[in-house]
């Protein structure tokens, strides 16, 4: 054991250059250097850098000597690039010479190189010197990496491992303040990171990263130029050499634990630390200074204020106090985060869980968040009239502020959104304990603003974790913690501030609440913290921190920290992300530019127009994130971009899209897919890139097939966009700008049977209905005609969502078949099993088609369309020219369309039509027997329509009516449309994943908005 009292050897000038000439053949003119036990020179010799010799003090061991001058030649052989000093052999061939002092004493004596610099101690630390600092000691360490020696088993005081024998030189530490931050330290070491030790990575290290130890590119500050003095070597925890490090080099910084990050991640650049050693690594900062102060203290005592050794302790009693007000587990995050690593284990696996489950979410207010209108707050603008009240604790004028404007402009749910800045935050509380001088500005929870009382329900399932009341001003208020631990996730914490107070009696410790459980009342400000009434939700996935040490706003500088472990609670409270940013063109530019550069025929659905942005299953979500509940789009048969379809679609276009003229397998896969959903007789398929040329090449087969060309349609048809299927369009050619029918088309009445005639009895409808076809084929007899084709929806859409009664179909057929005519169906809206009850609607009627068109929902908003018919037909009209589509039937739609039928049929989603569509049938009947205003009410599975009228027995059109609750459902969130002649039959084709949740809320909106709407 080295004896400290022992005296430095005793050599003057003149030997040191005696020396280091007879011994190593160096000579140069001798200067002092300091140092505590032993004596050294630099020796200048005019022609290098110079060398240092070293005079090693008698007492120490002579395995400790050997031991350093092991490091040395080690690091030389293994990493010569390395910024230590190299080691010259003495004459005699050694590392390590030996001379006599005059006192007869022998001595140790070696030279090294001498390095230039200049000390850290007297240089500006920046973050990338300490960066710089940090990947100087992981090379270091990486190359002692399995370096071993038997003076490297060394027991000493300044081995990180032993720093809980502090605790024996507590007395020393006059000061009971000081004590007391000492003992926090030595008590957190004793149950955090002794338990630990033996399980972290261990080797020869360093030991005394000191700022004397480093030297500083002189022309470079922003680089180390070398580390020096191996003295302190020692075998012992890898990550106590970056704590050390860090001790010294963070004294009287304005951000230590950036400081410290900015070298920690310079090792672990260098040399990768693992986070467990990370998780230590603040409490090992703080205990090499409680070593250094404590055994200042103790030798202080012995030595009289020996002024070298007190030299670095007021610093270090700055940042102990400093380190004390910091909460670990935070600092340790930021440590973390710097490497690379989640600030909280777990973290990203949280957040990860938030993203992929947001739709199993219960709504954290009702109706949720996302479905709301809702604004951006103005907390974020310091000279806000709401804000300057709130920060003055004027929070009646705040709430006044922010009622007149929510009514005003109809928006029910203010947002305080996540990273917003905040200059309100004046107390001393947000003054950052990080960064000297700086406060805590940055939001790092949510504030949802409703009227106090609004209640609130979690979100996943979750056990209440503590019920208190914080009663400084314009502090939490009512506070409410949960832990959730959801299968698949980390556990997480909700924090609910600025709640009411009767969750104190209803709520308690441990109580278990399910998704969708109340978890209490947003505050009035009597019990908010004198707040405008919200709640400021915000997550931890730190589950160790208690509601108390939640920092509700935290530094600009450590926000990808907070972000982390607070992170950004929308999700999970149905805030869609839209709300927080716009980009694009505003809605009115949309519509100036619309009208400059596009054909004006195109319509805008609503008079304030919506411009979405996104869509998810059955959601549109605006621009300003609000969702839409869509109704009417029955294009997104299985909800919009869904993930399967999306999936086959890029897939397949990323490999190959060609035309049908080579060949591929989707093609014939899809074909013969497609087909066998139909009836047999129905076998060879065509394909299309839209419904209208789906039903242009319907036609010309019939006609082809037929050699005639005239046609039978149904009032108040709509089939497609062409001259030639306009003209079999009473809908388009009857209405404005329409030519009228056309000559070669013969137009039978619509089978209405809310409307059909009084004394008709509901048996006899379908025939009777039919008669209107008879009469059209009399009418073509008399003509010298005979029709090619009738043409028909199976449930006549635009016409107001008329379901033909039994037999209709079978009558009309029959009819049309014995005039040697076709018989098509148009199941372009209808098809793909939203009749839920069958594939194709046609079949509802028991009648099989001599060709069907399909087009909408085939490619789940993919453009495609597809014509399926007979061999015979097919066959026919294959009469020498060719039928060529650029871009129909490619590899990609086919893909497209394979994946819309295996997600149909995986999901079972006919039966989920028809049993959400009963559930809605039933819904809407209810709706009937209170509102005298739905005349009929109709639909199969997800095919539905409600008619209104102004008298039940007159069955007046209620056009106004509908409009006005189709907008008034619009204003509450949904979509839906209005169809008929008189525009009076509300329109509903949503998705074929539409759950009874989304049905419910289609129920209660409807039923609003006709009470407001008859109001
Ligand atoms: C029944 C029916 N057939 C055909 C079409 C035309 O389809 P597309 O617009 O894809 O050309 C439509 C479009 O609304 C339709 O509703």
């Amino acid at each position: 054991m080295t004896n400290l009292a022992h005296p430095a050897p005793q050599f003057s000038t003149g030997d040191a250059e005696k020396l280091s000439e007879q011994l190593f053949n160096v000579i140069g003119t001798a200067t002092p250097l300091d140092g505590e036990r032993d004596r050294n020179y630099r020796l200048n010799t005019g022609t290098d850098a110079g060398w240092i010799l070293k005079v090693v003090n008698s007492s120490e061991p002579r395995v400790e000597s050997e031991f350093q001058t092991a490091i040395l030649s080690h690091l030389a052989t293994h990493s010569p690039e390395l910024t230590v000093p190299f080691l010259k052999k003495s004459l005699a061939g050694e590392y390590l010479a030996s001379a006599v002092a005059p006192s007869g004493e022998i001595h140790a004596v070696r030279l090294v190189s001498w390095l230039h610099g200049t000390p850290l101690a007297e240089v500006e630390r920046t973050f990338e010197l300490m960066r710089s600092l940090g990947q100087s000691f992981g090379e270091i360490d990486r190359a002692l990496q399995g370096f071993m020696h038997p003076g490297a088993v060394r027991d000493l005081d300044w081995d990180l491992r032993h720093a809980a024998r502090s605790s024996s030189r507590l007395h020393f530490v006059k000061d009971p303040g000081r004590r007391a931050i000492l003992e926090r330290f030595i008590e957190r070491f004793e149950k955090t990171v002794q338990p630990k030790l033996s399980r972290l990575r261990a080797q020869v290290i360093h030991n005394d990263g000191n700022d004397w130890n480093i030297l500083v590119d002189s022309r470079n500050h922003q680089k180390v130029s070398g580390i020096i003095d191996f003295g302190d070597a020692v075998h012992t925890i890898l990550i106590a050499e970056v704590a050390i490090t860090c001790a010294y080099s963070i004294l009287d910084t304005e951000d230590p634990i950036g400081a410290a990050a900015a070298l920690t991640a310079g090792f672990h650049e260098k040399y990768p630390l693992q986070s467990e050693e990370l998780d230590v690594l603040f409490n090992l900062i703080a205990m090499r200074l409680v070593t250094s102060v404590t055994l200042s203290a103790s030798r202080s005592d012995r030595t009289q204020d020996n002024p070298y050794l007190g030299i670095s302790e007021a610093p270090a009693w700055r940042l102990l106090e400093r380190m004390d007000r910091m909460n670990p587990r935070l600092a340790t995050a930021i440590l973390r985060k710097a490497c690379g690593f989640d600030a909280i284990e777990g973290a990203g696996a949280v957040r990860r869980w938030v993203a992929e489950n947001s739709k199993s979410f219960a709504d954290i207010v009702r109706p949720s968040a996302a479905t709301m209108n809702k604004v951006i707050a103005p907390f974020g603008d310091a000279s806000h009239v709401m804000t300057i009240a709130s920060a003055e604790q004027r929070p009646a004028q705040a709430t006044k502020w922010w009622n007149d404007f929510s009514a005003e402009h109809k928006v029910p749910l203010g947002i305080g959104p996540w990273g917003e800045e905040r200059t309100i935050y004046t107390d001393t509380a947000f003054e950052s304990r990080f960064i000297e001088g700086q406060r805590r500005i940055l939001h790092v929870g949510v504030d949802l603003i409703m009227p106090a009382g609004t209640p609130l329900y979690t979100p996943v399932a979750g056990v209440v974790q503590s019920v208190e009341v914080e009663h400084e001003p314009l502090g939490y208020g009512g506070l409410i913690m949960l832990e959730h631990s959801p299968e698949g996730c980390p556990p997480f914490l909700t924090l609910w501030g600025h709640m009411a107070h009767e969750a104190l009696a209803r709520l308690k410790p441990g109580d278990r609440l399910e998704a969708g459980a109340l978890v209490g009342y947003m505050g009035a400000d009597t019990e908010n913290g004198g707040w405008i009434p919200h709640v400021h939700f915000q997550m931890s996935t730190d589950t160790a921190l208690k509601a108390s040490e939640f920092i509700g706003v935290g530094e600009r500088a450590y926000l990808e920290v907070w972000a982390d472990i607070f992170p950004d609670a929308s999700t999970l409270a149905g805030i869609p992300p839209e709300t927080y940013s716009q980009d694009g063109r505003t809605k009115a530019e949309i519509v100036a530019k619309r009208k400059e550069l596009l054909l004006p025929n195109l319509s805008i659905s609503y008079s304030d127009p919506i411009k979405f942005v996104r869509g998810d299953g059955v959601w549109l979500i605006d621009n300003f994130g609000r969702a839409y509940l869509d109704c009417f789009n029955n294009v997104c048969h299985l909800g919009h971009s869904h993930p399967d379809v999306v999936q086959a679609l890029s897939r397949q276009a990323s490999r190959l899209n060609t035309n049908t003229r080579y060949l591929h397998d989707n093609i014939v896969e899809y074909a013969e897919r497609l087909t066998a959903t139909l009836p047999e007789g129905l076998a060879v398929a065509s394909f299309g890139c839209s419904g209208s040329e789906a039903n242009s090449l319907m036609l010309r087969m019939a006609r082809n097939h037929t050699g005639r060309n005239d046609a039978i349609v149904l009032d108040w048809a709509y089939h497609g966009t062409t001259q030639e299927l306009i003209d079999l369009s009473p809908y388009k050619y009857k209405r404005k700008a329409g030519k009228g029918r056309a000559d070669h088309v013969f137009e039978a009445a619509v089978p209405d049977a809310y409307r059909g005639v009084d004394h008709w009895s509901f048996e006899e409808l379908g025939k009777r209905f039919a008669e209107s076809v008879a009469d059209q084929i009399e009418l073509m007899r008399k003509q010298g005609r005979s029709p090619a084709f009738f043409l028909a929806e199976s449930i006549p859409s635009v016409a107001g969502q008329l379901f033909f009664p039994e037999n209709y179909l079978k009558e009309v057929y029959a009819m049309v078949r014995a005039e040697g005519g076709l018989c098509l169906a148009d199941e372009v809206q209808v098809g793909f099993g939203r009749v839920g009850s069958h594939w194709w609607a046609f079949e509802t009627q028991g009648v099989v088609p001599d060709a069907v068109s399909m087009g909408k929902p085939i490619g789940n908003g993919h453009p495609m369309s597809a014509v399926v018919t007979t061999r015979e037909i097919a066959d026919s009209f294959n009469n020498g020219m060719e039928y060529f589509n650029t871009f129909a039937g490619s590899p990609v739609s086919c893909a497209v369309g394979l994946s819309v039928l295996d997600v149909i049929e995986r999901d079972n989603l006919k039966f989920n039509a028809l049993t959400v569509g009963n559930y809605l049938l039933d819904g809407f009947r209810k709706l009937q027997q209170r509102y005298d205003a739905i005349g009929d009410v109709r639909g199969l599975g997800l095919f539905l329509g409600i008619e209104l009228v102004t008298d039940r027995k007159t069955k007046v059109p209620a056009t106004e009516l509908a409009r006005k609750v189709a907008d008034g459902a619009r204003e509450r969130g949904i979509l839906i449309g209005t169809e008929g002649p008189h525009d009076n039959v509300l329109k509903m084709r949503p998705s074929m994943i539409f759950s009874q949740t989304n049905a419910d809320f289609l129920l209660e909106v409807l039923d609003e908005s006709f009470k407001a709407a008859l109001r």
